[in-house]
Order: structure tokens, then sequence, then C-alpha cells
């Protein structure tokens, strides 16, 4: 029985974020530069949305490109770059015939102008889509984004918009960049790393972890539903015990 018979489609998550990790181990496996890795996870990005679109996932969030990664070798972050151009442009089609939203988190404008104008062509034609929404996390770390919620709710203080004392849960979840989306239930990194490394570091509060060995060039739609029959066999508690739920 494969695990995709295994799922539950009554008990999905509505929102599952990935960091795909072990682009560069799995080139260096196969004699390659890391580039060659890159450009597998991309054939694993399509093959991902592609499987988590078709058993009914809402939304998917991918961590592209994060703040630190400007630190890597320039002649990596520009092929990254041009990668992410292609890979938009090419998909174009693939996203609209399968009604899946393009959408993005991060400091956008940092990116370099052909990416970031690429990206927002993309996010444009498919804005009607609704069967799944895809969101890259590109120039995104979770401290620049709680850094910037705590600027604006200031600022909405300051300007006497805001009352200190209505400042709650409601109001960060509305000056989050994923203010219309659910919090993600099931986080998933692969290439064998346990670490959060600064994704989503509000909207995980409740999230199971999933950690696998397989690099991401590797991870396939049977490995995203291994993953999904995993989750399925945990108890989530929030905080209460068992007979409560
Ligand atoms: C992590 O592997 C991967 C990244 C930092 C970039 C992810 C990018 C892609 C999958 C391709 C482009 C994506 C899109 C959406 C167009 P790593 O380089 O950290 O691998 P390592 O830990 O083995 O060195």
């Amino acid at each position: 029985m494969t695990f995709k018979d295994q799922i539950d489609l009554s008990k999905l998550p509505e929102h599952i974020a990935v960091i795909m990790d072990g682009n560069g181990r799995w080139a260096k496996t196969h004699g390659k530069p890391r580039i060659f890795g890159h450009r597998n996870g991309v054939k694993a990005v399509r093959e991902i949305s592609e499987g988590a679109a078709e058993i009914g996932i809402k939304y998917l969030t991918l961590y592209a490109f994060s703040t630190e990664n400007w630190n890597r070798p320039q002649l990596e972050v520009d092929a990254l770059m041009t990668l992410l151009v292609s890979t938009v442009r090419n998909e174009l089609k693939t996203l609209n015939k399968n009604s899946i939203r393009l959408n993005a988190i991060g400091d956008l404008s940092r990116l370099p102008p052909k990416t970031y104008k690429t990206l927002m062509e993309g996010i444009e034609d498919t804005r009607n889509n609704d069967r799944m929404t895809l969101t890259l996390a590109l120039n995104y770390s979770a401290r620049w984004e709680l850094t910037e919620v705590v600027r604006n709710v200031a600022h909405d203080v300051k300007q006497g918009k805001l009352n200190i004392a209505d400042i709650n849960d409601s109001v960060i979840q509305a000056a989050l960049t994923t203010h219309d989306m659910p919090d993600p239930e099931l986080m998933i990194r692969t290439s064998g790393e346990q670490r959060i490394s600064n994704y989503l570091l509000w909207q995980l509060a409740y999230a199971e972890l999933y950690f696998t060995d397989t690099f991401w060039p590797d991870f396939n739609k049977e490995e995203l539903y291994k993953a999904l029959v995993d989750y399925q066999g945990r108890e989530r508690r929030f905080g209460q015990i068992s007979e409560q739920l």
C-alpha cells in the first residue's frame, strides 16, 4: 500500500511549510557544482507543489531564500536569483492550469529588479487561482518579519489608531506577512538538519515538525505523503490532555 493510500483526506493539514534543504550536499554526492543541486531542487518544487495540490492541501509555503543566504558566494546567489526568474516564467502555464496562486513573503524590495519584476508578474497572473496558494519565502527571516510587525504596531499606537492595552494575538497575527493564511499545522525540513532556522517562528508555534534525511532534490510525492501519514498519526493537544480532546 502506498503512503498516498494511507492518507485520511478528511484530516489533512490546511497549510504545510517546508524548509527545502540539502541541494548543495545532493550535488556533491553527484560530483557536481552546487547550482546543479538547485536546478534539481526546482524539479522537487514542481513535484511537491503538484503532489500537495493533488490531495487538497490549500497552502504550501517554501523557504526558497533566507535573509542569511545573501552571505553565500556571489555566483551562487546570482544563480539562485536567475533560477527563480526562469522557474516562475516556465511554470506559469502549469500554475494556471492547476489553479495554483503564486504568492511571496519576505523583504522583496531587496531582490534584484528582474527577479522582483518576474515574481510580481507571476503573482498578478495567478491571483484568481483558488485551488492552492504556493508561497515562496524570499529574502525572508522570521526575525525580520517580527521586527516589521513591532514597527507597524508601534506606528499604529503612535498614530492613536491602537491602544497598547488592545495589543493581543489577533493584532500580531493580522500584521504578519501570512495574515491571509492559517498557521501551518505541519513543517517539513529535508536533509537531516533539525532546526527551524528563523522560519515562521510565530506561525509554527503549534506546528508538528517532521524531519527527514532525504536531500531536497530527492524529496518526491511519496515522501510528502509519508510525512502526512506520520503527521496524521500524531496527537495534537494544544496544551490539553488526551482525554480532553
Ligand atoms: C537549500 O539547500 C536550498 C536553498 C537555500 C535554496 C532553495 C532553492 C531551490 C529549491 C531552487 C529555487 C527555488 C525556486 C522556488 C525557484 P542548500 O544549498 O542549503 O544545501 P546544503 O545545505 O546541502 O548546502
